[in-house]
């Protein structure tokens, strides 16, 4: 009895002691006109009930506070944001108080030169330099014929194959975006960058936590020896002669007048880095969610492929997509958007504010972050009837990107400059897959949606000739 006691005893204390901690966080943080919300456990917040229930999380919190809230999330206290003209709004002004807003571990790992957390002026002349090496007319005139010639080697030879699509698009993504911005083909260097750019990507999703073992210190080590091997490049390519034509190469080339602002060598690693990680997932998860839709959608799956298989009758064999045939794959891209929008693949954006700001009526202090949570608008029944269907057709009888409160690529002078690019990347790999090919699943089809998109057993499918 005496024992029970004390059982109880000490429950009851700990219970008592909970509450005091998780009241005091509270009171910490109650400041005049900060919108409602709860703030969590200190250090911690909610980061645990934010990353594992996701948009469940974001729901219930909006129901009870209303679309803008506050949190404290990924270490920060933090005004999170479901509404759709707001969420407009902080990201078309980014000026007006805000800078970029991302986690610590990210923006250590990507370097202090990284486009998307540099702000002002430098943040415009790299935009510059960006633009200069993936606008419209150099995907049109350079970079379509290297992605074309890219995908016919890389999906040859998949008939009669189990394979990973997951892994097979990640490996697309990795490699394609190694040989475009470095000239790095598949083999021996890319083999060596691999390893450490998934520690790279496994390092900026951790804590920042600088101790032997820690993802964080091994996403440290990778960045260093991926800067040491674009040093390498970079050397051996101011030692010879020849000119290059991929990315590395313009921005090397210091009488090109396409660049207007000219980089120093540690902005233009970083720059290098920040766009092989930028791609990576949004392009790779995005090219497997869409098999994954076509797949369960066979009436979409025959429309894609009579587009494709239409393309392919009036070319010769083995002759390359153009820039014509890209703009004529109109349902090819509302297959890709209706993905996009299903299987969100950037949730949302950070931001921090330099000063005490006034947004919607609250007041939010210095250094806090928003939570700019664009992927409830992608549900939104209003814009998209009958929102948890995949209807490619949706982006056809509406031209719903021009709607304002598109935003799966973000917005204002952040809006991301790959888009184009990332369209086309997956495009061309559609184009190859579904008129040479056709797969069926073969288990292993779990796929998370939260805070990633990710099949944690990969997804297999069985490919033979179409
Ligand atoms: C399906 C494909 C893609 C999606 C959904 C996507 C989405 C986004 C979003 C939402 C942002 C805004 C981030 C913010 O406001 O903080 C962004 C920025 C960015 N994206 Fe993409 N992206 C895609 C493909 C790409 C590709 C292929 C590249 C590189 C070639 C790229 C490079 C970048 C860069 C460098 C930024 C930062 C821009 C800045 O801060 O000025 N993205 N992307």
């Amino acid at each position: 009895m005496g024992f029970l006691l004390v059982i109880l005893g000490a429950i009851t204390g700990f219970i008592c002691f909970c509450i005091t901690l998780l009241k005091w966080n509270e009171v910490r943080y109650r400041r005049k006109g900060l919108p409602p919300g709860t703030m969590g456990w200190p250090v911690f917040g909610e980061t645990t009930e934010f990353l594992k229930y996701g948009p469940d999380f974001m729901r219930r919190q909006r129901a009870r506070y209303g679309n803008v809230f506050k949190s404290h999330i990924l270490g920060c206290p933090t005004v999170i944001s479901l509404d759709p003209d707001l969420n407009r709004y902080i990201l078309l002004n980014e000026g007006k108080g805000l800078i970029p807003g991302y986690p610590q571990s990210m923006l250590d790992l990507l370097g202090k030169w990284n486009i998307a957390a540099v702000p002002g002026y430098l943040h415009k002349a790299m935009r510059g330099v960006m633009f200069s090496l993936i606008n419209t007319n150099m995907i049109r005139d350079v970079l379509l014929k290297d992605i074309d010639c890219f995908m016919r080697s890389h999906l040859h030879n998949w008939s009669d194959k189990v394979l990973d699509i997951q892994e097979q698009t990640k490996e697309m993504a990795f490699l394609l975006s190694l040989k475009q911005v470095a000239g790095i083909s598949p083999g021996p260097v890319a083999d060596a960058f691999r390893p450490q750019f998934y520690k790279l990507v496994e390092g900026t999703l951790s804590m920042p936590i600088n101790l032997p073992g820690t993802n964080y210190r091994q996403g440290f080590q990778a960045r260093e020896n991926i800067l040491k091997l674009l040093r390498k490049t970079i050397e051996e390519r101011r030692a010879s002669e020849v000119t290059y034509e991929d990315m590395l190469g313009v921005l090397l080339d210091t009488d090109d007048e396409k660049v207007k602002y000219k980089l120093t060598d540690d902005q233009i690693l970083d720059l290098l880095v920040a766009i092989i990680y930028a791609g990576y997932e949004t392009v790779s998860t995005t090219t497997m969610m869409a098999v994954k839709y076509l797949h369960d959608n066979p009436r979409a799956l025959s429309q894609i492929r009579e587009e494709h298989l239409e393309i392919r009758r009036t070319k010769a064999t083995g002759e390359p997509l153009s820039w014509d045939d890209y703009k004529s794959m109109t349902f090819t891209r509302a297959v890709i958007y209706e993905t996009l929008r299903l299987a969100t693949v950037v949730n949302g954006v950070l931001r921090k504010t330099t000063k005490d700001m006034e947004l919607k009526g609250f007041t939010i202090p210095k250094g806090w972050k928003i939570y700019v949570y664009m992927r409830e608008t992608n549900f939104d029944p209003h814009i998209y009837p009958d929102p948890l269907a995949f209807n490619p057709w949706r982006w056809l009888e509406k031209n719903l990107e021009a709607n304002m409160y598109f935003m799966m690529f973000g917005g204002g002078n952040r809006l991301c400059p790959g888009k184009e690019l990332g369209t086309v990347i997956i495009s061309v790999f559609l184009h190859y897959f579904v008129s040479k090919y056709r797969w069926e699943e073969v288990g292993g089809d779990k796929i998370l949606k939260f805070p990633r998109v990710d099949a944690p057993n990969g997804l297999r499918i069985r490919v033979s000739d179409y």
